[in-house]
């Protein structure tokens, strides 16, 4: 019998927590959806969802991992009975993880251009054509995948080389560790681009759009779902990671304040990355002599070509260029950690096989997976991924959760009273009035109108094929965690 995981510190467990939860969510995803949905306006409906269903549904993961100390499907089979949900977050946390690691090695990648700006003066053309070889999704039948991208395979085999590194280190000498590096310099580099990018000429510019509140906004329920679910994302919560990384902590351990400092400390961050993002697209907007909302944009282009487009106008624009990349990249690899550990953790414990197996069964099997991202394809199949797997059923399974805890099994008392006993201050009436009464009913409507809203349009214009593609994924994933979850019945028996 292997001895058990264990943080060594309460630093190192928050530093974990906040490195799961900041991610690239937070600088290519925030910045964009907060000036799309309203400016300062969206600020409310963001801070409604942390406060009402965010730090709730995060105190309620640290609680079954700190009480139930094993893994999500074990400790959801103990706690009711529905070990299934646990394998269905954790399958769904397996295949966010099979395309975030290949954005980690475009990064990483992008990380070395950045010093001499090889991407050259059309960053868009260079992305789309030399960097991706996109396929056109037109003549599609006759070369679906598009060949692969050797240079990105090769950054990817080093993306999960590290990943592999620390993970086999364990979750002190591995993670922790990685983590008590990454974070402090994560916030160092930050503030570094920060300040470059407010002192840049036209940064006011960039910050008005982003600041100045559209009030109207909030009465679009659309808002209020993007809201719910960059919280969601940001936070990590519905996929395991954080009642993982909380089973692993000792038996005198506070709940509510770690669970308040890891959320504030992700939602500062992204604020942080919003000023720096909307900074510098008020330079480059200034520059070309453009308004605001033709250069705003936000993922994969915002990152891979405005981003570019900014560091070659700006003066000394490689280093900062260096720094962001570099960012990108110690967000994503302490977040990448987090998706795989939950299974990992899942492996060992129910079919008793030794850390350093799991840990190559479940890498081996998501790098492989990743590959199919390395192809030309690669960028259409992880934005309709993406899309139907990440957004939808996140917050179905974090639905799932709060229902089974709070209206099947009954368990909110019970865990209020344990969280009190353990925690520096208590938690109040409200917290069992948020995951009673209003998360439910918000994410329930959430998840109807975002249902409603796939099979009325199209997502992007996609293709029908990739849209089937999409969906078929969202099932083949409930199949596979319902396989796991009958593997483990025949055997117990
Ligand atoms: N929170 C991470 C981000 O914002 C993503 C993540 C999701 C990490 C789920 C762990 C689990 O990018």
């Amino acid at each position: 019998m292997e001895s058990k995981q264990m943080w060594g510190t309460r630093t190192g467990f928050i530093l974990a927590a906040i490195g799961s939860a900041i991610g690239l969510g937070n600088i290519w995803r925030f910045p964009y959806m907060a000036y799309e949905n309203g400016g300062a306006a969206f600020l409310i409906p963001y801070f409604f969802a942390l406060i009402t269903a965010g730090i709730p549904i995060l105190i309620l993961e640290f609680y079954i991992g700190h009480r139930m100390r094993t893994s999500v499907p074990s400790a959801f089979e103990k706690l009711g009975k529905f070990g299934w949900l646990g394998w269905w977050q954790i399958v769904i946390s397996f295949v966010v993880s099979t395309y975030y690691s290949v954005i980690i090695a475009w990064a990483l990648l992008y990380s070395f251009f950045a010093v001499t700006k090889s991407w050259g003066s059309q960053p868009e053309d260079y992305l789309m054509n030399d960097f991706l070889g996109i396929t056109n999704t037109e003549t599609w039948s006759s070369n679906f995948l598009g060949g692969f991208q050797w240079h990105i395979l090769i950054a990817l085999a080093v993306v999960w080389g590290l990943a592999f590194i620390i993970l086999h280190g364990g979750v002190r000498k591995g993670i922790e560790r990685a983590n008590k590096i990454f974070m402090p310099m994560l916030f160092a580099i930050i503030l570094l681009i920060l300040f470059r990018s407010v002192t840049l000429e036209g940064a006011a510019v960039g910050l008005n759009a982003l600041f100045s509140p559209e009030w109207g906004q909030i009465l679009n329920s659309s808002t209020w779902i993007s809201a719910y679910t960059q919280i969601f994302f940001s936070l990590g919560i519905g996929l395991g990671a954080m009642i993982t990384y909380a089973s692993y902590l000792p038996k005198k351990s506070d709940i509510t304040n770690n669970a308040f400092m890891t959320a504030l400390a992700n939602c500062g961050f992204s604020l942080l990355a919003g000023i720096s993002v909307f900074g510098a697209l008020g330079f480059i907007a200034q520059q070309k002599g453009m308004p605001l909302d033709e250069v705003a944009t936000g993922g994969v282009i915002l990152a891979f070509s405005v981003f570019p487009e900014i560091i070659n106008a700006m003066p000394m624009g490689n280093i900062i260029g260096v720094l962001f990349f570099v960012s990108l990249l110690f967000a994503g690899i302490s977040s990448l950690v987090s998706m795989a550990e939950p299974f990992i953790s899942a492996l060992g414990d129910k079919f008793n096989i030794k850390r350093k197996h799991a840990v190559n069964w479940t890498l081996g099997s998501t790098a492989l997976i990743s590959i199919l991202f390395a192809t030309g394809s690669g960028l259409h199949l992880l934005d309709s991924i993406d899309r139907s797997v990440a957004v939808l059923s996140l917050s179905i399974t974090g639905l799932m959760m709060v229902v089974m805890m709070s209206w099947k099994l009954r368990l909110i008392p019970t865990a209020r009273h344990y969280v009190n006993e353990v925690s520096d201050f208590s938690l109040g009436r409200w917290w069992s009035v948020c995951l009673v009464v209003l998360t439910p009913l918000v994410l329930g409507y959430n998840a109807i109108m975002t249902l409603i809203g796939d099979i009325q349009h199209n997502y992007e214009g996609y293709p029908n094929s990739l849209i089937y593609t999409s969906w078929i994924v969202a099932i083949a994933i409930l199949f596979v965690a319902l396989c796991f979850h009958f593997m483990k019945r025949s055997e117990a028996k």
